[in-house]
Parts: structure tokens; C-alpha cells; sequence
């Protein structure tokens, strides 16, 4: 087993391994052994049993033909604290990859943490939150829709691992592919990709961090602006393979601390700097980085410093205000 987390992992991080107490099958003996398939892994202590009897009625359905994912339940507290869990019922659906890519702990989230699209991952009955007295049964069933929804979304046949016998999916099942570490804020994400993959394209499709967006795919709408190393880049326009490990990708989901916004983030609310918010996350990404810029003071700099970033609602107005009320800020806690 690898050592213990002290606080729970979370999405984007790689699932640890240990050796599972339950067959799953075949001659399975470690999680790392069901790659190749997304898992709902189901941390509970032995007097919940969520995964259990009434798992097939809750499965909402599977959403574009989804397969269901396979559900690995854990009962031993050794487990639990690889995932920087204690004495808590926790949820983790890991992908293909053995990545993180959505995580629900009782007491330590007050909604799911997740890397599948909100709006998709919502319950039917559109209730977005975790209230404290959820029972098991919606959890569970909350659970399983995000799960189902990342199946649909993730997996392709090509990549599904084959019920060959083979202990896991290598490199080599995707043509070409290489496996490369990138440092996504502040995780190490090993992916296994083409060279011709763009970042973009890496950390929406195979790290599932849908945050950052893809307009017009050719470098002229700034809707997919992340940083590397703190200064903004296209993603579209970066192959992935170009980045070391060592280079700090920070996306719009690593601006926020838990539930504190970037200050930026909030002027944008504030300000009214969106609409429909598709180009938002770019914006975001663009003027947090261009208020460390070497721009002028007034409204045109801004303009100037943002011209690479378009937004089809016209939200100028709101989005130059929201950059000008955080370089404000910045310079009056500089005096
Ligand atoms: Fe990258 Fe438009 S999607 S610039
Ligand atoms: Fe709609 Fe900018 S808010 S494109």
C-alpha cells in the first residue's frame, strides 16, 4: 500500500493503490488491476452498506448507453486513509486512469467535488447540494448519475480495457500514445496521450477538467487561456507533450480555495462580467494574470490586455470593470 493521505484526495488526483479485499472477477488482486473502466469506489464504515442490496434499483439508467460503473466497496480503515479519509463514508468515482475524477466525503463537502460537467452531473430532480441530512438512498443514487455521466463522457470503446486477462491498459493501447506527468494545480496527473494532443484537449477529455473551454479550437477566441508557470497560454494551441512535469498548469479550477472565490472570480459576479459564460473561464484566467502584467492604468489598457479574449454577449463593459475593481484592490493593499 502506498502511504497514508492526510487530508482527502481530490479530483485530479491519482487513485492510490491497494490490494482490494473483494474479487472483482477475474484474478484481480489491486485496484490498479481495473483500469481500463470507470470504478465507483464506496468507502464505508461496516454499519452503512449503501453499494449493496439496493444498488441495482437505484441505478438511474444508463445515460447514452453508458455501461454501469463497477462498484468496489471498502470497508477496512486502512483503505479509507490511503484516500486521507477517517472514520467518515466517502465516495471516489475513479476513471480509466486511475484518476480521480469525482469525490463525495460526509462532513468534509458540503456538495461533490467533480470534474463531470455541473449541469450534466446534477440529479434529475435538479437539487445540486448535499444537504446534511441527505439520505443514503439520493446519495447513493447522486453517486451513480455522476458516475454514469462519466462513463458516457470518458470511455470509448477503444479505450475500455478488453476482458482480456490483461492486468491493466498500457501506453501502447492508444496508437502512439506517451505517458507524461503534468503538475495541474498542484497534482500530479499522469496521462497517457498522442503527441498530437493538445493541452486543451488533455485536461478536458483525459483529465475531465471541463472548466477550461474549447471555442474556436485555432488560437482566436482566448476561451481555452490557462497558465503555465503563471503566465497565460492558449490550450488549444500548446501540445501537451511539450509541457515538463515541472511546469505549474493552473486551470480555472484551481483559482478558488474551497469555497472562497478567486477575487476575481467574484468581480466578475460582482460586475456582472458574463452572460452566457462560455468565455468566462478564459477571461478569468486572462485577467488574472494580465493584472501582473506590465499594462497601463486605464480602461483602454485593459481592453488591450484583454483583446485575445472574446465574448460573443458583449459583456466588455462588465469584464473591464471586474479587471479594473481587482487592479485597484491590488494597488491600494500595495500602499
Ligand atoms: Fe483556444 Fe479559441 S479555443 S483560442
Ligand atoms: Fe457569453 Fe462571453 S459571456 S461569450
Amino acid at each position: 500500500m502506498t502511504r497514508p493521505a492526510t487530508t482527502p484526495l481530490g479530483v485530479g488526483d491519482a487513485a492510490p493503490e491497494f490490494p482490494l479485499s473483494i474479487s472483482h472477477g477475474d484474478a484481480r488482486e489491486t485496484l490498479s488491476a481495473l483500469r481500463g473502466e470507470a470504478i465507483l469506489l464506496v468507502l464505508a464504515s461496516p454499519h452503512w452498506d449503501p453499494a449493496c442490496e439496493e444498488l441495482p434499483a437505484l441505478y438511474p439508467g444508463h445515460s447514452a448507453g453508458a455501461a454501469a460503473p463497477r462498484v468496489v466497496e471498502e470497508h477496512r480503515l486502512e483503505v479509507a486513509r490511503l484516500f486521507g479519509v477517517e472514520d467518515a463514508t466517502a465516495l471516489f468515482v475513479i476513471d480509466e486512469h486511475g484518476v480521480i475524477r469525482w469525490r463525495y466525503v460526509a462532513g468534509v463537502d458540503s456538495i461533490p467535488q467533480s470534474s463531470v460537467p455541473a449541469r450534466d452531473a446534477e440529479p434529475a430532480d435538479g437539487a445540486h447540494a448535499f444537504p446534511a441530512s441527505m439520505s443514503r438512498r439520493d446519495f447513493v443514487q447522486s453517486a451513480l448519475t455522476a458516475a454514469a455521466l462519466l462513463a458516457a463522457t470518458t470511455l470509448t470503446p477503444r479505450q475500455a480495457r478488453a476482458d482480456t486477462g490483461a492486468s491493466q491498459v498500457e501506453p501502447g493501447t492508444i496508437a502512439g500514445a506517451a505517458r507524461i506527468t503534468l503538475n495541474v494545480n498542484g497534482r500530479s496527473l499522469p496521462l497517457d496521450v498522442e503527441p498530437r494532443v493538445t493541452l486543451l484537449d488533455a485536461l478536458r477529455d483525459r483529465a475531465g477538467l471541463t472548466g477550461t473551454k474549447k471555442g474556436c479550437d485555432h488560437g482566436q477566441c482566448g476561451a481555452c487561456t490557462v497558465h503555465v508557470d503563471g503566465r497565460r497560454v492558449l490550450a488549444c494551441m500548446t501540445l501537451a507533450v511539450m509541457l515538463p512535469p515541472s511546469a505549474k498548469i493552473t486551470t480555472i479550477e484551481g483559482l478558488a480555495q474551497g469555497d472562497a472565490l478567486h477575487p476575481m472570480q467574484q468581480a466578475f459576479i460582482t460586475h456582472d462580467g458574463f452572460q452566457c459564460g462560455y468565455c468566462t473561464s478564459g477571461q478569468i484566467m486572462s485577467a488574472t494574470a494580465m493584472v501582473n502584467e506590465p499594462w497601463g492604468k486605464g480602461d483602454d489598457d485593459v481592453r488591450e490586455a484583454m483583446s485575445g479574449n472574446i465574448c460573443r454577449c458583449g459583456a466588455y463593459p462588465g469584464i473591464v470593470a471586474a479587471v479594473q475593481s481587482v487592479r485597484g484592490a491590488t494597488k491600494e493593499a500595495a500602499r
